[in-house]
């Protein structure tokens, strides 16, 4: 019987999907490196592979996001595992990570929260970046929370607790250098809810179900009793929430008031330091 070779799966799937998804896929169903698939177009599918393959196309056709099909998604040079349970990491979010990354010094301990942690990405990448930092992460579903330990597990970060919480609920009176989010904030009617990767994502993981402001509003009204004198919150938002979020960290008195854009040109992150405004006041 004919067995395909890479080259003619490739040139099948991209009659019904991207190439770079096709790709992303074969390399899953053969479990190899990019660079593998390049060298060896020739290589040939066994039948239960090519069924396998084939399976994926159709789920891939039908809108699946790539990231659920082959159980990953590489975010900071790392790799996470997800599931139709968490959020699949995006790339706009590295930049809250850059900005937490500059915050925290790499030579001496600092206690680090990041709230609505779903894989996991931005509290292990903080945690591979920063070994002296010690990091809890929540979730309130618990399912995420079990997706972000199995990554804490499979990226060696040791220095990274994960909990179940509804945002700072089981964290008693502890207090943080840095408070991190992304937190859901789309509005509830915004039409890219029904389309792409997001409908197949936790709805709960992508809007607060209002105007896309209530898990913001309640985190920066609530970080300040989490913070030390000093301490940061950094917070991702959506495109248009970068003027609403800094008004609410001014009013929940929050001093040197920020947003920042991402790579395209959009202002993704927001924050502010808890309490006295002086340089020498300010920890991270
Ligand atoms: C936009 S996703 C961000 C996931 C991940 N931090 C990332 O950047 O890829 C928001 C996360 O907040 C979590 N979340 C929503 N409401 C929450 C709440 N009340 N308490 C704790 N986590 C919550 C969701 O389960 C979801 O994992």
């Amino acid at each position: 019987m004919h067995q395909i070779t890479v080259l003619e799966a490739l040139h099948q799937a991209r009659r019904e999907i991207g190439d770079s998804d096709a790709r992303m896929l074969v390399q899953h169903v053969l479990k190899v490196s990019h660079a593998h698939l390049i060298a060896h177009a020739d290589q040939e599918l066994n039948p239960e592979q090519a069924r396998y393959f084939q399976l994926l196309v159709v789920r891939r056709f039908h809108g699946e996001p790539v990231a659920y099909l082959i159980g990953s998604r590489e975010f900071y040079s790392l790799d996470f595992k997800v599931t139709p349970a968490v959020l699949i990491p995006r790339p706009e979010t590295e930049l809250l990570v850059d900005l937490a990354l500059e915050r925290i010094p790499a030579n001496r301990p600092c206690k680090v929260l990041d709230l609505g942690t779903g894989s996991g990405a931005i509290a292990i990448t903080i945690a591979k970046h920063r070994p002296l930092a010690d990091i809890v992460a929540v979730d309130f579903s618990a399912a995420a929370a079990a997706v972000a330990k199995m990554n804490a597990e499979h990226l060696n970060a040791d220095n990274v607790r994960i909990i179940t919480s509804d945002w700072f609920h089981e964290l008693a009176e502890q207090r943080f250098d840095l408070v991190v989010s992304n937190p859901p904030y789309i509005a509830e009617d915004d039409p890219h809810l029904t389309q792409g990767d997001l409908r197949f994502e936790p709805r709960k993981a992508l809007t607060p179900g209002d105007n896309g402001l209530e898990c913001i509003r309640f985190i920066v009204a609530s970080a300040c009793a989490h913070l030390v004198e000093g301490g940061a919150l950094l917070l991702e938002h959506g495109y248009n929430q970068a003027d609403v979020c800094r008004q609410l960290l001014s009013r929940a008195d929050f001093g040197r008031v920020f947003s920042r854009p991402d790579l395209a040109g959009i202002m993704r992150v927001s924050g502010g330091v808890r309490g006295s405004f002086s340089r020498e006041a300010v920890r991270i």
